[in-house]
């Protein structure tokens, strides 16, 4: 049965660019895979392309990406494809994708192109009288503070209605993301203990282990508080941190996000600390002078029934000692030490470990008696592998892609959790402090941990090391 609201056509403004090479064809492979792309594909930019030639680097970026290509899937993948050469600056671009388009209901405009171009691309697709029911998705960054926010906003709202506009973060497509909220909200055992009487403090890593590679002009202008606090990690924290959505709907899942994001405390300069790896001076692309922060923490507090007291920690960075995506969920100490090993002067606490990034799955750790004389207890793992206990995730643009298309909007951020988080972080951008330089492969600047001193676990909790290297 046709659903109404499916799209009926599909056209990237930014085809021949390094997303749509890296993400969106190898995505784009496996809705087709699945059957669940059928509608066609427009292809649009500047490039001298022709359909064939996009149709060639389709597959290239498929196998590129390591999908295992095979040939029914993508021939049935090609003959959707077409090509429209074009400015996004001129009128007949668009008369060109409208004719390319031949009508199609609601058309789902992907605009993964330079943050400059969104509004220019909008309203040349206003003009073309193609807005009408169509949807369009806009890539990150949506703005670069509060006020160009604020204003992409409303030029994007003069032409669209909010329900029109998909704002993407490709983290809140990430499976063991989504997880947050069915760990929460599926298992009863959480919710008693989710508030500020057994947690005593969050924490959110996001780490990588390479540096800025050859995005050095790109990062140099953005730094990581834009790069990826303001987006992905914060989105995080709203997951793990709302209260239960009264329904399974978007506009239920934004209105607690957003709830968060009010009773967050002003961020002042002592929240926050910033590292940039030694050698990132020498990235091509990078001013010689350049004080962008590749690293930064910071402490957040949510001044709210549920969590007032509980700090809440972010930390990310570049050229860091580990590639990983956690966030920690640390419990109170028991009250009394009773199985103390003579050398743990402190009870030791229950982690609640969500593994994000690669290697996903959830890790408790809990105490357990040491075999043998004596009750010493110590700490043991419970684990879940999502991989070996779920089978195969799908890839983050497959699944919002294929949301775009199916008209849910529930994954994408609305224009309130934009304003907020810039809301939230535009002190810091007024006023960022200096930034101290660590040496990579380290966990960044050590003045970062005066931000968790008085927790109870005393400092950062690591990320858990690759399968590979944990013991059995
Ligand atoms: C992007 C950032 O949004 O996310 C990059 O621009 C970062 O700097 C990337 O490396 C990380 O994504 P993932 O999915 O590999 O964790």
């Amino acid at each position: 049965m046709a659903d109404d609201r499916h799209a009926g056509a599909l056209v990237l403004f930014g085809a021949s660019g390094d997303l749509a090479k890296k993400m969106t064809f190898p995505s784009l492979y496996k809705l087709e895979k699945r059957g669940v792309l059928n509608v066609p594909v427009v292809g649009v930019a500047f490039s001298d392309w022709d359909d064939e030639q996009m149709r060639q680097h389709a597959r290239e970026a498929i196998v590129g990406a390591g999908v295992e290509l095979d040939e029914t899937t993508f021939r049935a993948l090609a003959a959707r494809m077409r090509f429209v050469k074009g400015d996004y600056g001129e009128a007949s671009t668009f008369e060109s994708v409208k004719s390319a388009l031949g009508g199609a209901r609601r058309p789902l405009f992907y605009l993964e192109i330079p943050p400059s171009l969104f509004e220019k691309v909008v309203l040349q697709l206003h003009a073309a009288g193609l807005t009408p029911g169509c949807r369009v998705i806009i890539e990150k960054p949506f703005g670069h503070d509060l006020a160009s926010a604020r204003a992409l906003n409303k030029t994007l709202l003069t032409v669209l209605a909010e329900e029109q506009i998909f704002r993407i973060d490709h983290y809140m497509g990430k499976d063991p993301v989504q997880d947050l909220l069915v760990w929460r909200f599926a298992n009863d055992m959480f919710e008693p203990i989710w508030n500020r009487r057994y947690v005593n403090n969050v924490q959110i890593t996001m780490a990588e282990s390479f540096g800025v590679e050859d995005r050095g002009s790109f990062y140099d202008a953005v730094g990581t508080l834009k790069d990826v606090v303001q987006n992905h990690l914060m989105q995080i924290l709203a997951l793990l941190a709302m209260d239960p959505p009264v329904t399974a709907g978007a506009e239920a899942l934004h209105d607690e996000q957003t709830r968060v994001f009010r009773a967050i405390k002003p961020l002042t300069a002592q929240s926050f600390v910033r590292g940039q790896y030694r050698g990132y001076l020498d990235v091509p692309g990078v001013k010689k002078s350049s004080t962008t922060e590749t690293f930064c923490a910071l402490r957040l507090e949510i001044d709210s029934w549920r969590w007032a007291g509980v700090p809440f920690f972010i930390r990310a960075g570049k050229a860091l000692a580990h590639k990983a995506t956690e966030a920690v969920v640390e419990l109170n100490q028991p009250p009394r030490l009773l199985f103390a090993d003579p050398t743990t002067p402190q009870p030791a606490t229950n982690r609640l470990r969500f593994r994000l990034g690669q290697d996903p799955g959830v890790t408790l750790t809990v105490q357990a008696k040491r075999p043998g004389e004596g009750m010493v207890s110590e700490p043991v793992d419970l684990n879940v592998d999502f991989g070996r206990a779920l089978g195969p995730l799908p890839l983050p643009y497959e699944r919002l892609l294929g949301d775009a298309l199916a008209g849910d909007n529930t994954m994408f951020a609305s224009e309130e959790f934009v304003e907020h988080t810039w809301t939230i972080l535009d002190p810091l951008l007024r006023d960022p402090g200096p930034v101290h330089v660590y040496e990579p492969g380290t966990m960044g600047p050590k003045e970062a941990d005066r931000l968790v001193a008085g927790t109870c676990c005393s400092g950062w909790i690591e990320p858990l090391a690759p399968p590979s290297d944990r013991s059995a």
